[in-house]
């Protein structure tokens, strides 16, 4: 049987390399929910990420240690509702996969089984090897992230640019070309010099997408809530704007209390 949504050609694993080898950048944003994930799917995304930003950007905490792996699920199920085209990815939160290979496997498999997601991503390299093994061998495709990871914020202690000095550059060289020879299909590189960047993409042949890693990347990603200007306090020199909708927003709200207060809302046209 043929339905609208089985008409739309379904971004895949193999299609986002495609697009690397074709010199096609891969366009990549996160979502939380049903709304904006409607939105930016028909737009055309590539890919979307169901990010554990959410922590920070719809739950308001610090940092994105405190969400749990059924808050992700949920997240994911309302995004994977709203998506016919694009390839979509969850993150799996702190404490879900580190240091037990087989928990690792079970949370990627709730992921997968209870949201309808396509992938899962998880922050780190050698040191989580074993949990990317295991979970690949489900069958569980899994995307890497290096640089800047951002649960391990308090070992970091700032948000700053990672990598600068030749140890850890060549440490993060070394665990791109480790996630790619063990099977991720990808790998999010978060906040180093672009330089490092154009050695990894030039030595890893899975796509390679930035966040603040520079123009070399096989493709972006933003935060969805930074590119809009609803986050409006978060101002990185990587993040360009798109629309400054918290003062959009604000204003709209303004002018409706004005309208309900005055009376003015609703007119005579907007009742029953
Ligand atoms: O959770 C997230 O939004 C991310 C991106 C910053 C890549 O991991």
């Amino acid at each position: 049987m043929s339905t609208a949504k089985s008409t739309i050609k379904k971004v895949t694993t193999q299609k986002l390399l495609e697009l690397k080898e074709a010199g096609e950048k891969i366009s990549m944003l996160t979502a939380y929910d049903y709304s904006m994930a409607k939105i930016i799917d028909e737009a055309g995304i590539d890919m979307i990420l169901v990010g554990d930003s959410a922590s920070n950007v719809m739950a308001g905490h610090e940092t994105t240690l405190p969400i749990t792996l059924d808050q992700m699920i949920y997240h994911a199920q309302s995004v994977v509702r709203a998506v016919n085209r694009a390839f979509v990815v969850v993150d799996l939160p702190f404490g879900s996969y580190q240091g037990d290979s087989k928990k690792a496997l079970r949370s990627a498999i709730r992921i997968m089984k209870e949201s309808g997601a396509h992938g899962v991503k998880l922050e780190g390299g050698a040191e989580v090897k074993e949990s990317i093994k295991r979970i690949l061998s489900a069958g569980v495709p899994v995307m890497g992230h290096l640089g800047l990871t951002p649960q391990s914020i308090y070992k970091f202690g700032t948000y700053t640019v990672r990598a600068k000095e030749e140890e850890e550059a060549n440490r993060l060289l070394h665990d791109a070309q480790l996630l790619e020879e063990i099977g991720c299909f990808g790998i999010v590189l978060e906040k180093i010099p672009a330089k490092l960047t154009k050695k990894v993409v030039d030595r890893v042949k899975v796509p390679i997408i930035g966040i603040g890693a520079g123009e070399h990347a096989d493709g972006q990603v933003l935060v969805l809530h930074d590119l809009l200007g609803i986050t409006k306090e978060f101002n990185p020199r990587f993040l360009r704007r798109y629309m400054d909708l918290f003062d959009g927003i604000k204003g709209a709200v303004e002018r409706y209390i004005t309208d309900v207060k005055s009376g003015d809302f609703p007119n005579e046209f907007e009742q029953y």
